[in-house]
Formats: structure tokens, sequence, C-alpha cells
């Protein structure tokens, strides 16, 4: 094929992450597209780009006709800006997370049927080595059948903007990670969930800024998540800290270290005798932005579907309102897509 040609839509913080994977792989950018324009020129110039800037979408998509919109706005904006493109012919690789509700994300996921065109979403924290090893390391029945994921999130997050005024900011702007991350890790999808928000004394958050989550997942898999933005001291990772139980033993992976298990090594004994357990390879050469970029742009050479192809993105995302849903309910409620 040749080059690629993109259009790139938000041109605020995140941008700063993918403009550098669009040098590298060399696709040419076409158009960049900002409601303030001034920001669109200033990333064109900080990569020496030859392209216009413009805060009209489907004017830049009718003039520069990309292959492919990377829909880098808020996330309040994806519905409309990844429909727009979508129509216009365009295959779209948007942020996470999908949308700001369920209804647009079932309107996205439409519209990328109507147009019979890919509509994917960057989940970044999917490409990152240690994941893929866990990954292949259930798949491969390592520890067994898998029956439990735990996964633990501590940070005390200052960060002094919308998210300290929003009603529920671990939940909808970061948990939709790790909710991804158990279903790419585990295998598994979301069945139903029960889960309690609250706001911990002394948080400097307006809205409830920790969770406990308990997730029935398919295949009877439990994936429990407690999580905090409000928590001094002894942080977790941001990709989370985690325990996977098999029937045969566990993985733990935590502190972004490599992930280390057990398995068992005999049939008796109280606890039965245990051997260190050796987790494949990682193969990832392309990590965070730059992995979900290169999935893109295998579907455009070769037709591959992307993992976090909208259809089975929305099953992320569901999780999220399922567990927002239920803890205004105060009760167990199916998670729906
Ligand atoms: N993967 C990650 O780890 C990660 C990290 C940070 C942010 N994000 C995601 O990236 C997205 C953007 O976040 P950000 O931090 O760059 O936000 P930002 O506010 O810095 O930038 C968003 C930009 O989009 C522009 N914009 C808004 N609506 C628009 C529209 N309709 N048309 C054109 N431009 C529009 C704004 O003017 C702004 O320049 C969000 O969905 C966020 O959740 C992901």
């Amino acid at each position: 094929m040749a080059q690629e040609r993109v259009v790139v839509v938000g041109a605020g913080g995140i941008a700063g992450a993918w403009f550098p994977n669009l040098v590298k792989e060399r696709v040419v950018v076409a158009g960049v597209v900002d409601l303030d324009v001034a920001r669109a020129k200033k990333r064109i110039a900080e990569y020496g780009l030859d392209a216009p800037a413009g805060s009209d979408l489907r004017a830049m998509l009718a003039e520069a006709r990309p292959d492919f919109v990377i829909d880098l706005t808020v996330p309040e904006a994806h519905c409309a800006v990844t429909c727009a493109a979508l129509e216009a012919g365009c295959h779209v690789i948007g942020e996470k997370p999908m949308a700001a509700s369920m209804a647009q994300a079932r309107r996205m996921v439409g519209a990328a049927g109507k147009a019979g065109k890919l509509y994917m979403v960057s989940q970044s924290r999917r490409w990152v080595p240690q994941h893929d090893s866990i990954q292949r390391a259930i798949a491969g029945g390592r520890i067994g059948g898998l029956t439990t994921v735990n996964c633990d999130f501590y940070i005390g997050a200052h960060f002094g903007g919308f998210r300290d005024e929003m009603p529920s900011p671990l939940i909808l702007d970061m948990a939709i990670h790790q909710f991804d991350l158990a279903r790419y890790m585990a295998g598994v999808d979301p069945v139903a969930v029960y889960a309690k928000e609250f706001n911990p004394a002394g948080s400097w958050y307006k809205g409830d800024a920790a969770a406990s989550c308990i997730f029935e997942m398919s295949n009877g898999v439990i994936f429990t998540f407690r999580g905090s933005w409000c928590a001094e001291g002894c942080h977790t990772s941001w990709h989370g800290d985690w325990r996977f139980i098999g029937r045969k033993g566990t993985i733990l992976y935590d502190h972004d270290q490599e992930p280390h298990g057990q398995v068992v090594a005999g049939n008796t004994g109280f606890n039965r005798p245990l051997k260190p357990l050796a987790l494949p390879r990682s193969t990832l050469k392309h990590g965070g932005m730059h992995g979900a970029l290169r999935e893109m742009l295998a579907f455009l050479r070769t037709g591959k579907k992307p993992q976090t192809e909208c259809r089975d993105n929305i099953k992320s995302l569901a999780m999220v309102f399922a567990a927002m849903d239920s803890a205004r309910k105060g009760k167990r409620v199916p998670v729906k897509w």
C-alpha cells in the first residue's frame, strides 16, 4: 500500500504521545483538526509537518481524503467526531474511553457497521510486554482453568483539574484501563457486577474517588477491583497490582516488575508442593499507542482485525457504566452492551 494518510483530530495533551509514532511509521499527516486551531498549528510546527490545520472536521476530511482518522478529542466529543469520520468513509482509531455513555457507544458501533469501516479504540495498556506474557500464560493453560482475578489500584493523585470535580473520577477516567486489562489478560467477558463507590474522608475530590467492584465474568471467573485515587503512600503501579488464580497455580504481577508465579508439583500434603512458574516471553515489539497504531496499519495493509475493534471494546466500556449503575442502585446489575 502507498504511504497511509491520516487526519488527527484533537491536538491536546495526549497528541504528544501519538505524533512521534506517526513520524516513526512514516504515516502522512494530511491534516490536524482542533476546535482551537492554534493548538493544531502548534503540533504541526512541533513535528515539522507539511499539513493544514483547521477546526472544521468535515471540510478537512473532504479536502484531505485520509485513509484513517485518529480521534484524540475529549470523551464527550468522541461520538460526534468518530461518527463524522466514519460517514466520510474513513477508518478510525480513537482514544479511550470509547464514549461518554453507552447510548453514544452503541451509535458509534452502528455507524462503523453502516459505513463498512473499522473503528478501533486505543487501550494503550494492552501493549505492555508483561501483560502480553500474562495473557499468553493464562491462554496457554499454565495455571490451569482460571477462577479468580484481583486488581488493586491505589494512588494519591493530585490532578487539580476536571477530575477533581467529576462525579466518578476513578471508575470513569481510570478503571476503564483495568477493566479492559482484566478482559484481555484473563480472556473472559463481563456478566454482572456489584460495586460500591465512595469518597474517603479527607478526599480532595468532589466525586467518589474510590471503589470496590466484584465482577462475575464468563467461565465463572470472579474479578475483584479495589481502587482509589485518594490513597497517600505505598502506591501500586498505574497498571494496578494483580493476582490471577487458576486450578493449578497463581500468577502475581505488581509494581511493573516481571510477573511470576507458582504451580503445584505434586498431589499430597496440606499445602501441595509447588514449583516456580516460567511465563512465556513476550514477543511484543511496540508498546502503548505505538502498538495500537501498528494494529491499525496492519489492518490497512492486510485486513487483520485489531483486538480493540469497537464491537469488542464496547464490553470494557459496559463494565464502567454497569459499575456506576450498581453503585447508584446499591445492588448487583448485569453488564449489557
Ligand atoms: N491512553 C492513555 O493513557 C491516555 C492518557 C491521557 C488521555 N487519554 C485520553 O485521550 C483523550 C484526550 O485527552 P487529553 O488529555 O489530550 O485532553 P486535552 O483536553 O488535553 O485535549 C483534547 C483536545 O481536543 C480538542 N477538542 C475537543 N473537542 C473537539 C472537537 N469536537 N473537535 C476537534 N477538537 C476537539 C480540544 O480543543 C483539545 O485540544 C481523552 O479521551 C483521554 O481519556 C488517554
